[in-house]
């Protein structure tokens, strides 16, 4: 598959609000966006440094998959996003190496990127998320 480069890391967060100030006033990243993914049950914040973003993740509910992460791991580091040349490509690719990936095909995340997370225990232990620009 065509890697094009790190997209972002996503960042579990319990309030993004609360959390924005360091990255957008200390850190001076732009702010870019804001969103729902009601498929991932979570909130994206999104703050940009011009090569490679920010992603701040906050749950929508408690059943929520962040949710879930924070409780188990607290808050802080959640994934990292390579972005792809062609998505499913790139999961043709992982299904032939037998890496396991969280879900079957690709869906759409913030900012309409198609996307697709790569299980940890076929990644190092990190969750690594495979996103192509739309
Ligand atoms: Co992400």
């Amino acid at each position: 598959m065509k890697i094009l480069g790190i997209e972002h890391i996503g960042i579990a967060v319990e309030d993004s609000v609360k959390d924005s100030p360091f990255w957008n006033h200390i850190l001076g990243l732009t702010h870019t966006g804001s969103e729902p993914v009601e498929d991932q049950g979570v909130k994206t914040d999104i703050y940009d440094s011009g090569k490679g973003k920010i992603e701040l993740l906050e749950a929508l509910h408690p059943d929520s998959p962040i949710a879930k992460f924070i409780k188990n791991k607290g808050v802080g580091m959640h994934h990292v996003c390579l972005e792809v040349e062609d998505i499913t490509l790139a999961i043709k690719e992982l299904k032939d190496n037998n890496i396991q990936t969280i879900g079957d095909a690709y869906s759409i995340g913030s900012e309409g990127f198609k996307i697709i997370f790569i299980h940890p225990k076929s990644a190092g232990g990190v969750l690594v998320e495979l996103a192509e620009k739309p």
